[in-house]
């Protein structure tokens, strides 16, 4: 077995979470509504706001914790995963759709790498390596055409993006899994570096749990599209 230093406690979960808390819990699930109000609509930017989501600084009552948001200048609205935060682009209500894209994918910075992770179906690792490695498996994920010279008593980082389905034998030891970033793509072998940030930019889409009558849905995290 190869050494896999996972820096990740749990893949991180996000909306599944707060699925399966009302599927396991549904009298739970029936009193959080009770308590907690549809307060109408409110705006982060021109996104609309509505139960079951509510804004960090909405009064206590309005929507479900589960679903609170953050509204930044009144521009963006992010939400927090358990490694890293996602921008809400947009939300749909008639399917309970949720689009998201990694906040530490800032566009502007060739060195940006996306290392927010959410349990998704499909998502690729993002590895962090002591040394180049020269194979198909490990994807360049660095968008940066000409290195930046680092002072050579620094330790150098090799950051690849390796499929989700890797075997175990195709870890090399001189990388550290550092996030299980999601991408609605099934495979990502083969693809080109560029390939797959314009992938990831497009962001993903996520279903969260329909909760009424004490009747609870379970989520299906969409397939690719
Ligand atoms: C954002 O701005 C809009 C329009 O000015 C306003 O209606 C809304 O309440 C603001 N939202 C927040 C969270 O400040
Ligand atoms: C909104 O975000 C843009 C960058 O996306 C920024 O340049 C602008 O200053 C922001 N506006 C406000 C009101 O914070
Ligand atoms: C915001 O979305 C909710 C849920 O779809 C809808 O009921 C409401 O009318 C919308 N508000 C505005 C001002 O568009
Ligand atoms: C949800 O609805 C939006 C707007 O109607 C649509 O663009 C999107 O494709 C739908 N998503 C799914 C998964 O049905
Ligand atoms: C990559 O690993 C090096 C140590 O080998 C560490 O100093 C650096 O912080 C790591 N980078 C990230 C983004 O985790
Ligand atoms: C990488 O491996 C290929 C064959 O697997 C070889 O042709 C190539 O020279 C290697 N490149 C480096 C920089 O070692
Ligand atoms: C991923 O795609 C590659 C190349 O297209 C293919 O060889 C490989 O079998 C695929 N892997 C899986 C698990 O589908």
């Amino acid at each position: 077995m190869p050494k896999l230093k996972s820096k990740l406690p749990l893949l991180g979960h996000l909306m599944p979470d707060i699925a399966l808390f009302v599927i396991l819990f549904p009298g739970v699930c029936l009193a959080r509504q009770l308590i907690n109000q549809d307060c109408g609509s409110t705006f982060c930017g021109n996104l609309n706001i509505s139960f079951p989501f509510r804004l960090k600084n909405q009064p206590p009552q309005c929507g479900l914790y589960d679903f609170e948001l953050e509204c930044e200048n009144n521009n963006s609205t992010t939400v927090v995963a358990r490694k890293g935060k996602f921008f809400v682009q947009q939300i749909f209500y008639e399917n309970y759709t949720i689009q998201m894209v990694d906040t530490s994918l800032d566009t502007d910075d060739c060195n940006s790498l996306p290392l927010s992770s959410l349990y998704y179906n499909y998502y690729m690792y993002v590895v962090n390596c002591t040394e180049p490695i020269n194979s198909s498996l490990y994807i360049e994920a660095s968008r940066c055409t000409t290195k930046s010279n680092t002072s050579s008593s620094l330790p150098t980082s090799h950051f690849y993006f390796l499929d989700a389905k890797t075997r175990p034998s195709d870890f090399n030891q001189a990388c550290t899994i550092e996030a299980e970033a999601p991408i609605m793509v099934e495979n990502i072998t083969g693809m080109s570096t560029p390939d797959i940030y314009k992938k990831l930019l497009e962001g993903v889409w996520v279903k969260w749990s329909r909760c009424q009558y004490q009747s609870c849905y379970k989520p299906d995290v969409l397939k690719e599209m």
